[in-house]
């Protein structure tokens, strides 16, 4: 398939500055497309940090439930296009499953972070054919930074009453006990075309 030719079979980096050979279509595609996860990516993490140091992890619990899918809402109704988070091993089971492409991705994400890719750097993006039409998907990492630690990371990292809150309100939790610099998610769009 054309697409996948131009911005890289899976496994290869889309890399920031764009190969010669991608077109002026794929490139634009990557670009505006990036530009968007990058915005939901900053924002995230820009919420997180401050409501952290405010008023501490147990109501920035509030801030990765309520505020990012909001975020990603409203970035999905000014684009037109959905823009959401999914990981491999989700929190929360009916938002942040990953559909067959995207534990597709996901998994070589994590293959590309073994082989020393920098995490921030981590991306891809082709045109697919679904039933019911043509889109653009694009995929950015999600890294384990410092500020996930409070509720993502390992035991030691967490206290007693975040850990409780956790288990209370998700019982099928599978995103806790992750080092920094481990792939925890990702920024998912599909655009249509
Ligand atoms: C204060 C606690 C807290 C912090 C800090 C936190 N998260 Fe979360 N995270 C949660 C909760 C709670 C959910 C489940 C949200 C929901 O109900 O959909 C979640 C869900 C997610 C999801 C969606 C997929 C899933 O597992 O359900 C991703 C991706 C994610 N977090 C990444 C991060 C990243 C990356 C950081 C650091 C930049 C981070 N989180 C920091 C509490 C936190």
């Amino acid at each position: 398939m054309k697409w996948r030719a131009i911005l890289g079979l899976a496994g290869v980096a889309m890399a920031g500055a764009a190969p010669a050979q991608e077109t002026g279509e794929g490139r634009r595609l990557a670009e505006e497309t990036r530009k968007v996860a990058v915005e939901l990516v900053g924002q995230i993490r820009g919420a997180l940090t401050k409501e952290l140091e405010l008023s501490g992890p147990m109501r920035a619990v509030i801030v990765c439930k309520y505020t990012v899918p909001e975020l990603s809402s409203a970035l999905s109704r000014k684009t037109g296009w959905r823009v959401t988070r999914v990981s491999l091993k989700p929190r929360n089971p009916a938002l942040g499953t990953a559909d067959a492409w995207e534990q597709r991705v996901l998994l070589d994400f994590e293959k590309r972070a073994e082989r020393g890719e920098k995490l921030d750097a981590i991306e891809f993006g082709e045109v697919v054919t679904e039933p019911a039409g043509r889109y653009y998907r694009y995929m950015k990492v999600l890294p384990m930074a410092p500020v996930c630690m409070s509720c993502h990371g390992t035991d030691d990292r967490m206290t007693q009453s975040v850990r409780s809150l956790l288990q209370a309100e998700y019982p099928h939790d599978r995103a806790t006990g992750l080092a920094a610099g481990h792939v925890r998610g990702a920024v998912t769009v599909k655009r249509p075309l």
